[in-house]
């Protein structure tokens, strides 16, 4: 295994995912991790991050210096690479010019990280790479055993090398998509230089975290949050596997959900799978906390107070249960530990870590507290959940509570559940060009509620009616997004269906704004 250590850079779960699908497990650490964890971690190689600050501003931010005496590989990217240099002896200084985004880099030299691995190659025989950057700060000089290995026009030493110890560093990110040659350059660092076996994969996985289930509970009962989104659901499925009726999932139905969801969850679970599955419809209950209430973070608190609420009172009825699952996934676990150490940024209170546990004093159980989003996918492909299921887009905890903008009305949201059906529906039926449809070729479309009437016609007579607003972006990691860019065909039936088929609704507008500066969703 690998063990990358995080400097708080914004990419930093990219070289994670790289790494595993290279076949090789990898886990991501902060930078101040104790020396005796990384003796113990038993790493064949160790990847030191970037980071979003300098290091003028990061005296502090260093690898331990332990991470160099180990006597395994040592990968440092961007930020990485200030430290190690700094570390080892080298000089790091501002630059006057930033660079950010593409650039061209030559290789230097023959070094086992680069040889062999490129875009295309000059005339004079150095191979060239199509790399994405993103810094301020420069290496000057070379720490002592250090050769160049990479530079661009505007950043003469972008790569260095000292062989005889396996320590690289790199000033690009070989982790992004953007990065053409990236994924060949972390397999070529995992594999070959630091020798690990590409033995990662999902069957194995699959029995494997079957009995790790099975050790960690015995006899025990185990009780889940069963929401129907794509997380809980593989739980749901992989304990049910596991240990079959001692799982009893609760569903607690809060009047937030898409149509037909809540009967959807039972089909798929309680019918098909023979899951124990406990439904709560518990609708009015949060409609009557959610009245009068228009502040988006008020209602995000008042919906997680009553879904702790609803889902204790649920729980004391098994007496017998020890142990509360969660679908808890690797970037949770992450971005819980980077707000503990401040090195990200809250914008919004998410409701699906922590709460529940210290109320309930339950054992927690996360089977894929290791897993990217992608290989929770697989996984639940692996254990015979619907496609359409694993593959749905995501949904917010708080559900509709957060896009019916202001206060939060059941006559509103029947309308925006019906509006948004048609949408989904829509985007499932329309194919591109290429075969695939516009719901797997966008990574979240929803309808958003607005409360605001506006003047229409329809037939001979005046309408003043609501607007619902379409929202549908592309990402790969939800922190940064681009609208789609939906054909206007699309857009004119998806309007046409909403204005005709929803009575309440006359006017339906589409969302252009990226993210940054808005967010995904409008609350
Ligand atoms: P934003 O709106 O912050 O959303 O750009 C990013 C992603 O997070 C989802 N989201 C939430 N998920 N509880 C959740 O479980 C929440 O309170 C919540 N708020 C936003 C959003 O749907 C998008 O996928």
């Amino acid at each position: 295994k690998i063990l990358i250590l995080d400097f708080g850079s914004q990419v930093t779960q990219l070289i994670a995912r790289r790494v595993r699908e290279a076949g090789v497990y990898s886990e991501i650490h902060p930078n101040d991790v104790s020396e005796e964890f990384i003796r113990a971690y038993g790493a064949k190689g160790i990847i030191l991050s970037g980071s979003h600050a300098s290091t003028y501003e990061a005296q502090d931010l260093r690898a331990p210096q332990v991470v160099y005496e180990l006597g395994v590989p040592v990968l440092g990217i961007c930020y990485g690479m200030f430290t190690m240099a700094v570390q080892l002896g080298g000089t790091v200084e501002a630059s006057d010019k930033r660079e950010f985004g593409y650039a061209e880099v030559r290789a230097r030299g023959h070094t086992q990280l680069l040889d062999g691995i490129q875009d295309s190659v000059t005339p004079d025989g150095h191979g060239m790479l199509k790399v994405w950057m993103s810094h301020g700060d420069k290496v000057t000089a070379l720490p002592s055993g250090f050769k160049l290995m990479a530079s661009t026009d505007s950043c003469p030493i972008a790569g260095i090398a000292d062989e005889a110890r396996k320590f690289y560093a790199l000033q690009f990110h070989p982790e992004v998509t953007h990065t053409v040659q990236g994924a060949a350059i972390l397999r070529r660092f995992v594999l070959d230089i630091c020798g690990a076996t590409p033995d990662w994969n999902m069957p194995d996985y699959v029995s494997e975290a079957i009995a790790k289930v099975r050790e960690q509970v015995g006899k025990d009962e185990v009780i889940l949050g069963l929401s129907g989104g794509v997380d809980s659901s593989v739980v749901a499925a992989l304990l049910h596997q596991a240990i079959g009726d001692q799982l009893t999932c609760v569903f607690v139905d809060n009047g937030l959900l898409r149509l037909n969801e809540a009967e959807q969850v039972m089909q798929t679970f309680a019918r098909n799978l023979g899951v124990k599955v406990i439904h709560v419809d518990a609708a009015d209950q949060f409609m009557g906390h959610l009245k009068g209430v228009s502040d988006p973070e008020q209602k995000r608190k008042i919906i997680g107070r009553e879904f702790v609420e609803v889902f204790q009172a649920e729980a004391k009825k098994l007496p017998k249960a020890k142990w509360l699952a969660q679908g808890t996934i690797y970037p949770d676990v992450i971005e819980s530990a980077g707000a503990k150490t401040k090195k990200a940024n809250t914008i919004k209170s998410h409701h699906n870590v922590g709460g529940l546990p210290e109320t309930l004093h339950l054992k927690l159980l996360e089977p894929l507290r290791e897993l990217f989003k992608d290989e929770v996918r697989e996984l639940g492909v692996a254990l015979g959940l619907p496609h359409d299921m694993v593959y749905r887009h995501p949904f917010p905890g708080p559900g509709l509570g957060v896009r019916i903008l202001g206060e939060v009305k059941k006559e509103y949201a029947d309308l925006l559940r019906r509006a948004d059906a048609i949408f989904i529906e829509e985007l499932r039926n329309n194919r591109d060009a290429d075969g695939r449809s516009w719901y797997d070729k966008t990574s979240q479309a929803f309808a958003v509620f607005l409360p605001v009437k506006s003047v229409g016609v329809m037939g001979d007579g005046r309408t003043y009616e609501y607007v619902v607003a379409l929202r549908a972006v592309q990402t790969q990691d939800f922190m940064t997004a681009h609208w789609a860019e939906l054909p206007h065909a699309l857009l004119a039936t998806v309007s046409n269906r909403i204005i005709n088929e929803v009575r309440g609704l006359n006017r339906v507008v589409y969302d252009i704004s990226g993210k940054p500066p808005a967010t995904i969703e409008w609350e």
